[in-house]
This record gives C-alpha cells, sequence and structure tokens, in this order.
C-alpha cells in the first residue's frame, strides 16, 4: 500500500528554463503578431501581460483563419484589429501563407506568434518570417506531434505530459524548442481535464518565451 503524498505533489509542475519576465521597458516594445484557430486564450494571455506591464510588446494583429474563432471576439473586446483569412478561400497552402506574408507586413509585425494555430504552414511563410515564428504545442515535444496531442499521451499512458514553446520550422511541431513546462497526468484524467491542466500551463509560458526569444 502506497502512501499519497501531499496533494502539491499531484499539481505541482515544472517549468524550464526558468526565468522571470525582465523590465525591458526602456526598449521599443516588439510588435507581433497573433495567429489563431480558436478559443484564443493563449491570445489573451499574452494581451494581459502585455498590459500588466509584464510583457513589452504590442499585438499589431490578430490572424485568424475559422469565422467562428473566439479569438476574434477576444480581440475585438480588447481593441486589437483581427484580420480573418479563411484556408478555404486559396487554391493552395502557399497562396494562403502568401496572403499571411502580406497581412503581416501590411501591419509591420516582427515577431509571428502561433497560439493555436490549427493549419500547417509553408515554406513561403517560413521564409518571410525566418526564426521569428514561435508555436505553442499541448505535449511535451518531440512527443506527440500534431492533431490530438493530449489524447495521444493519455493513449501512450505517459505519466508526465506538458506543453511546449518553440521556434516553427517546416516541418510539423518540430524546431529549437524555448520552453516546457511538465504536467503529471492523473489517474482519472479525461481528454478536457488534463488539457484544462496542461492550458494553465501554457498560459504561464507563452509570455515568457516570447520575451526569452524576442524581447533583446
Ligand atoms: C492550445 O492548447 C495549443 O497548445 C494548441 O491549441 C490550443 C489552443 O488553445 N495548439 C496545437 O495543438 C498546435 N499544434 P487556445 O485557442 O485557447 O489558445
Amino acid at each position: 500500500m502506497f502512501m499519497s503524498e501531499d496533494s502539491l505533489i499531484n499539481t505541482a509542475s515544472l517549468i524550464s528554463p526558468h526565468i522571470s519576465l525582465v523590465d525591458a521597458s526602456s526598449r521599443a516594445p516588439v510588435k507581433l503578431g497573433i495567429m489563431a484557430s480558436g478559443n484564443g486564450s493563449n491570445f489573451e494571455v499574452v494581451a494581459q501581460a502585455i498590459e500588466d506591464g509584464k510583457l513589452n510588446a504590442q499585438i499589431q494583429v490578430l490572424i485568424y483563419n475559422n469565422p467562428s474563432a473566439k479569438a476574434a471576439v477576444r480581440a475585438k473586446n480588447r481593441g486589437v484589429e483581427s484580420v480573418l483569412l479563411n484556408h478555404r478561400d486559396y487554391p493552395s497552402r502557399e497562396e494562403f501563407d502568401r496572403q499571411i506574408v502580406q497581412t503581416l507586413h501590411q501591419y509591420e509585425v516582427e515577431w509571428v506568434i502561433m497560439a493555436g494555430w490549427m493549419r500547417l504552414v509553408s515554406q513561403v511563410l517560413i521564409d518571410a518570417f525566418p526564426n521569428k515564428m514561435i508555436n505553442i504545442h499541448p505535449s511535451l515535444l518531440p512527443s506527440f506531434k500534431g492533431v490530438r496531442a493530449v489524447e495521444q499521451a493519455l493513449e501512450a499512458g505517459v505519466k508526465i505530459t506538458g506543453c511546449t514553446v518553440h521556434l516553427l520550422c517546416l516541418e510539423m511541431d518540430s524546431g529549437p524548442i524555448l520552453m516546457q513546462a511538465a504536467v503529471p497526468v492523473l489517474p482519472d484524467d479525461t481528454p478536457e481535464t488534463l488539457h484544462g491542466r496542461i492550458q494553465v500551463q501554457e498560459h504561464r509560458i507563452l509570455p515568457l518565451a516570447i520575451a526569452l526569444a524576442a524581447q533583446k
């Protein structure tokens, strides 16, 4: 019979690298373009970190590809301009990405943040922002790439999963890792409960990772 440990252990997380946000307010704010397909909670925490003075950046534009994305409502509520680019309106991935690049340039974006962007990207986008695109993914990469990452982790029976913020490259959910947070898998977890706890950690590490990469 095992004794149960303090409940803190079950809910603790581990973030690496362990940094805190530095005051970079004397430098010009980094101009961000955020791309999102859905709920937009990660968009929200970046916007909040900026509003709280914790991240020296400004969101130039939100690009969303799904007409019903809640991210667009969040942008409107925060007075951030948003542009709907629906991939279904474009004949190829490259044509779609060319329009994204044009929009990002139009809004003078320096760094691109994929915050729940559920489309593969082409070389067109990578070439336009080399080493200046950041993605967040709900697993400890390189495990569980692609869709259903949380379900994949549960199916594999891992005891620890988490989330990763990384620089984007052409291969899906790959590229140099900026920051990760580990999250324990609990015995009764469903995809929803586990994803909920992973998202708590996503919301901690995304602003930190943006600061780490972009706030030079
Ligand atoms: C996040 O969990 C993010 O890691 C995931 O989509 C969710 C978006 O949440 N991204 C991917 O799976 C990309 N491969 P949000 O819309 O509430 O920010």
